[in-house]
């Protein structure tokens, strides 16, 4: 089931259509495996780079829709969660670079083979985290076509 959240504008830090030094990053977190940790490093890195100045985003690609909850639990404006179906990442990416973004994250579903490539697409990096143990490690190897799109 797929749950609603609202949808936060992005807040405008920078006047509208000024790129951030060096434009828009944008980082997909993506494991075809569940509980390896994706959504809390994306959210986590968020307000790391949040904190430094650095005006960040969260395009929450999951279903699920953990990272929009997390935003709403913790009640702060930045950094801006949207959760948004992988058709319109590309769209949002845009949004988001015109608003003064300067990193998104991108956090997404473990098993959602096309959203996950869609995010991968739309990314410069991509970061697959994986738990110390051995079942994980194994399953790690299976996502290493994330990284060798294009
Ligand atoms: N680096 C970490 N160290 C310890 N626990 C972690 C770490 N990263 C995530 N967790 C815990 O693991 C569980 C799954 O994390 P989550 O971010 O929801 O994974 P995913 O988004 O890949 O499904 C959560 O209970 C979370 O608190
Ligand atoms: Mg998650």
């Amino acid at each position: 089931m797929t749950k609603t959240h609202n949808i936060h504008p992005f807040p405008r830090p920078l006047a509208r259509n000024t790129q951030p030094p060096g434009g828009l990053r944008r980082l997909a977190v993506l494991s075809r495996k569940g509980g390896a940790g994706k959504t809390t490093l994306a959210v986590n890195l968020a307000v790391a780079a949040q904190a430094r100045g650095l005006p960040s985003a969260v395009l929450d690609v999951d279903p699920q829709a953990s990272a929009s909850a997390w935003a709403e639990v913790r009640g702060a404006t930045s950094p801006v969660v949207r959760h948004c179906p992988a058709r319109h990442v590309e769209r949002v990416l845009g949004e988001a670079a015109e608003d003064g973004i300067a990193l998104a994250l991108i956090d997404t579903a473990p098993h959602a083979e096309g959203a996950a490539l869609t995010a991968a697409r739309a990314a410069d990096l991509v970061v697959i985290p994986c738990r110390p143990a051995l079942f994980d490690l194994c399953a790690v190897t299976s996502n290493s076509h994330f990284g060798d799109l294009r």
